[in-house]
């Protein structure tokens, strides 16, 4: 029996051994921690630094300033890749047609990035000869779960280090650091900021007070929700069409999904639709607030379970939930690429082949509402609905019978139980 006399004892098959470690893609934000890493994997590892950031929507980005920061901090090179499209088609789009909302109200955006993020992270790193590839998540989050897994599944010859987790540095300690190496702080060091992440598909907020589960939430958290208060005092409506489950217009007018999804966000933005204050269950059993601002999910989630609600069946409608509801978790839980997801969609797919139509959304002050219904597949007769004639495939005259048959066993299993009290 041999001894194992490495110095540095990994438990996993895909974290990297220091001595491994030659050319790293580092996964950029340009915020302080990824900021902070690129030097110090330079210096710790001596290995060189290859920069990826990735464009999945979120607003107000200068990626120009981010790739001068990866070059000026010692990157070897910097790739700046516009995702949206990729991220819209082939993630936000199947979310929709399953519904997707983990827990009471989180449209899983932060989910649905990660898995994409990572898998570019893996062609970038393919392309450019790294060995490895570097994150800045902690070590108490899902993000973790999501892009090692990701990473892990897709490419099992590349390592993984997520120096975050194990450097010990504080944010005081990498203001510190960054001031010793020059690396340009924004800021400084007061109060520290939220913890923010965001892209097309919504915004969270984490830290500071939202940690106080009993603290309200300030006012300073809603940068991309107007708060409901100091909406306008008009309501409007909103019409989404939609196409095979997929929403293709608003207001009549027919959008590609990248700017759909912006324009809804705008408007439900507007009239402060789409926060959500969430007390949520991470994958690694922490239980955590976080506060989204999720607008355009709000609203086209809302109007796709309308429509299905009128094209499907009484059937469809007991199950699917059940579905969506898998689907949901194994997304949220960093399962992405588990083949039981694909699976789920194929159902998705076929179930959404009847979703078509238009749905009106009333926006006002915080609340979106349903008003309006249309669609050429609804499964609905208004003549039938009226109380009072009989006709066509509808019989009065059946009701009673149905009724007799329907409560037979009910009926049966009353008597046993009124003979058995006595
Ligand atoms: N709680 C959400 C999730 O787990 C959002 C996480 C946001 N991530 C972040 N690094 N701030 O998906």
């Amino acid at each position: 029996m041999s001894h194992n006399t490495e110095v540095h004892h990994l438990t996993t098959s895909y974290e990297a051994r220091p001595e491994e470690v030659h050319r790293v893609l580092l996964l950029y934000s340009g915020g302080l921690d990824t900021s902070v890493m690129l030097k110090w994997i330079q210096d710790e590892y001596d290995a060189e630094v290859v920069a990826l950031t990735v464009n999945l929507g979120q607003p107000g980005e200068d990626y120009d300033v981010i790739r001068g920061k990866a070059h000026q901090l010692g990157a070897l090179e910097c790739h700046v890749v516009d995702a949206r499209e990729e991220f819209a088609h082939e993630y936000v789009m199947p979310a929709i047609k399953a519904n997707a909302i983990y827990g009471t109200g989180y449209p899983l955006f932060t989910a649905l990035g990660r898995p994409l993020i990572a898998k570019l992270a893996v062609d970038h790193a393919r392309k450019t000869g790294c060995d490895t590839i570097a994150h800045g998540c902690t070590g108490k989050g899902n993000d973790q779960v999501r892009i090692e897994a990701t990473i892990a599944t897709l490419a099992p010859e590349i390592k993984v280090i997520a120096p975050v987790r194990t450097w010990r540095m504080g944010r005081e300690e990498e203001i510190a650091y960054a001031r010793q190496h020059g690396i340009p702080v924004k800021g400084g060091t007061e109060a520290p900021p939220y913890s923010i992440d965001d892209n097309l598909w919504g915004r969270s907020s984490e830290g500071r007070w939202i940690e106080n589960l009993d603290h309200p939430p300030t006012d300073d958290v809603f940068t991309l929700v107007t708060r409901p208060e100091e909406a306008p005092d008009e309501a409007e409506v909103i019409e989404i069409d939609f196409e095979h489950g997929v929403p293709v217009g608003v207001g009549g007018e027919r959008m590609e999904l990248v700017p759909l999804i912006e324009r809804v966000g705008e408007i439900g933005a507007r009239h402060g639709v789409g926060i959500v204050d969430h007390i949520e269950d991470r994958i690694v059993g922490l239980k955590v607030r976080d506060i989204y601002e999720v607008p355009a999910a709000t609203i086209l989630l809302l109007a796709h379970k309308e429509l299905e609600v009128l094209v499907g069946t009484i059937h469809q409608h007991q199950l699917k939930p059940t579905l969506d509801q898998k689907w949901a978790y194994l997304v949220y839980a960093g399962l992405w690429w588990e083949p039981l997801r694909t699976d789920l969609d194929a159902f998705m797919d076929a179930s959404n082949r009847q979703v078509t139509g238009r749905i009106g959304i009333k926006l006002f002050k915080g609340s979106a509402r349903v008003i309006t219904r249309s669609s050429p597949n609804a499964i609905y007769d208004a003549s039938l609905a009226t109380f009072d004639h009989s006709g066509g495939l509808f019989s009065q005259e059946a009701s009673p019978g149905f009724i007799e048959l329907w409560s037979l066993q009910s009926r049966m299993a009353w008597r046993v139980r009124e003979r058995d009290e006595g």
